[in-house]
C-alpha cells in the first residue's frame, strides 16, 4: 500500500486515473521522455518539457487550475503504471462546459485504454461536476484521437481553422460535442 493517499477513481481492474501531483513527476518525465517522436507528431508542447524539474512546474500550474475548479489534471495508471495523461484543460462553470485532452504511451494503444478512461471523466463530468457539455478538439488528420469521440458518440461541430501550431506548420481542428442529454440518451453511464 502506498504512503501517500491516492486522490483518484478506479474505472475498472486494469485503469486507475489519480490526481497527477508532483511527487509524479519523475515518472511522468521518463513517459515523455520516452515517447517524445510519436508524441511530437500531434502534440505541440513536447520539446519545452526538458527536464522532471520542469515538468514539476507544469504539474504545479495545472494543480493551481484544479484548486481554482477551473481543470482537472489525471494520470491514467494501467496495471499500476503511469501510462498517460487525460484532463479537463478546462472547466467553465457558468457555461458548464469543460473540455478533454489525452495523450497515451505508444506502446498501450490499441487496447482501449483511452475510450475507457475518456467514458469515466465523462461520467464524472455529467455526474459529479454537473457539466452540461463536453468538447474533444482534435487535429483534423489525427485518425486515432478523431476515433475516440467518434466511438463515445460524439458529434462532430465543425473545423476550427490554423487552430494549433506543430513546430512547422499551422493545423486545423475538428470540435466534437457532447451533451448531458445526449449522453444519458445513449445511456452511455452503464455500458
Ligand atoms: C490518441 C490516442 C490516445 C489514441 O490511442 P488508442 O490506443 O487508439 O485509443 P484507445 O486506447 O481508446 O484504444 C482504441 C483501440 O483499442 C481497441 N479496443 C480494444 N479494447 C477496447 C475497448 N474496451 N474499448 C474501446 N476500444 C478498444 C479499439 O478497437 C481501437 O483499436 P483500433 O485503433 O485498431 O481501431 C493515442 O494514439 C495517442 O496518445 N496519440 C498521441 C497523442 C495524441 O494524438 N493525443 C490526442 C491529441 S488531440
Amino acid at each position: 500500500m502506498s504512503e501517500v493517499p491516492v486522490l483518484g477513481m478506479q474505472v475498472d481492474d486494469e485503469i486507475q486515473l489519480r490526481l497527477v501531483e508532483e511527487r509524479h513527476a519523475d515518472e511522468y518525465y521518463a513517459l515523455i521522455d520516452s515517447n517524445r517522436g510519436y508524441l511530437r507528431e500531434w502534440m505541440g508542447w513536447v520539446d519545452r518539457e526538458t527536464s522532471a524539474e520542469s515538468l514539476k512546474e507544469f504539474i504545479h500550474r495545472r494543480l493551481l487550475q484544479f484548486a481554482h475548479s477551473q481543470g482537472l489534471p489525471l494520470g491514467i495508471w494501467y496495471q499500476g503504471k503511469l501510462a498517460g495523461v487525460i484532463s479537463f484543460n478546462y472547466i467553465d462553470y457558468v457555461l458548464r462546459k469543460a473540455d478533454i485532452g489525452y495523450w497515451l504511451d505508444a506502446r498501450l494503444q490499441g487496447r482501449g485504454i483511452m475510450t475507457r478512461a475518456c467514458r469515466a471523466l465523462i461520467e464524472l463530468g455529467f455526474g459529479e461536476y454537473g457539466l452540461n457539455k463536453i468538447e474533444i478538439r482534435c487535429a483534423v488528420g489525427n485518425r486515432p484521437s478523431r476515433a475516440i469521440p467518434e466511438r463515445l458518440g460524439f458529434q462532430q461541430e465543425g473545423i476550427l481553422r490554423a487552430n494549433e501550431w506543430l513546430y512547422d506548420r499551422y493545423v486545423d481542428m475538428v470540435v466534437y460535442g457532447m451533451l448531458a442529454s445526449e449522453w444519458r440518451e445513449r445511456g452511455e453511464a452503464g455500458g
